[in-house]
């Protein structure tokens, strides 16, 4: 089974709660996920390899660790999931970004796909996968289906907040998967949104409602 981190740093919980709030801007918003990102990202890569590079300081020469390659693959979820892409990058500058397009059908709630790019050698690249919110997990799911249908192997997935429903969805059907969400919620109400969540994430991201 794959690893489950929920993160219970009092700076993350304080910005998870600001993010819920209805009284939150679209710009406040997109920089709050960006900033939880970050913090998530920064455990995220805790197994990340290093190579050994030779490296001359102003006093000496000196054996030191740097990333080993090939760049990491960060692949958003459209829409949402790119609003996290920018928290990786700022940590991970060199990461390459793929993009998976699905949308939830709002009677059925199956996901659909509209789009799939993913960079070169997608096979041999460590691949985070980001998309704020982990409801039903159909999204999850089918983009992960698809990632290791082109050959991607050794995958994360990180959201913000999690359904108790989604977490476990997504455990069965990925169990090679670490999942990294910033808060596990209560659960989903009728028309699967997360409660007590923080609505659309799409929405309030790019300011569509
Ligand atoms: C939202 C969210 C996830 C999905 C989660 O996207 O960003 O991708 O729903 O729900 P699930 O776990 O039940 O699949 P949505 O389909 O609303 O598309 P959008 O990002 O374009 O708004
Ligand atoms: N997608 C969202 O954006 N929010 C939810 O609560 C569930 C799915």
């Amino acid at each position: 089974m794959g690893k489950i981190t929920v993160f219970d740093h009092p700076l993350i919980q304080h910005k998870i709660s600001i993010m819920r709030s209805k009284d939150t801007s679209c710009k406040e918003f997109r920089e709050l996920v960006k900033e939880v990102t970050m913090f998530m990202c920064y455990e995220a890569l805790r197994d990340i390899p290093l190579k050994e590079v030779e490296i001359e300081t102003p006093l000496t020469k000196c054996k030191t660790n740097v990333l080993a390659g090939p760049e990491i693959a960060i692949v958003p979820i459209l829409r949402a999931g790119l609003g996290m892409v920018e928290g990786v990058q700022e940590l991970v500058p060199t990461a390459k970004v793929g993009h998976i397009g699905l949308y939830r059908d709002e009677v059925t709630m199956q996901p659909h796909e509209y789009y799939c790019k993913l960079p070169s050698g997608i096979e041999d690249r460590r691949i985070i996968v980001t998309d704020p919110m982990l409801a039903t997990g159909g999204s999850a799911v089918a983009a992960i289906n698809f990632i290791k249908e082109r050959g991607g192997r050794n995958i994360k997935f990180m959201c913000m907040i999690a359904a108790p429903e989604g977490l476990k969805v997504l455990c069965e059907s990925h169990p090679d998967v670490d999942i990294f969400c910033a808060h596990l919620d209560e659960g989903l109400n009728e028309h699967c949104y997360i409660l007590p969540g923080l609505g659309d994430a799409g929405d309030r991201i790019f300011g569509t409602k």
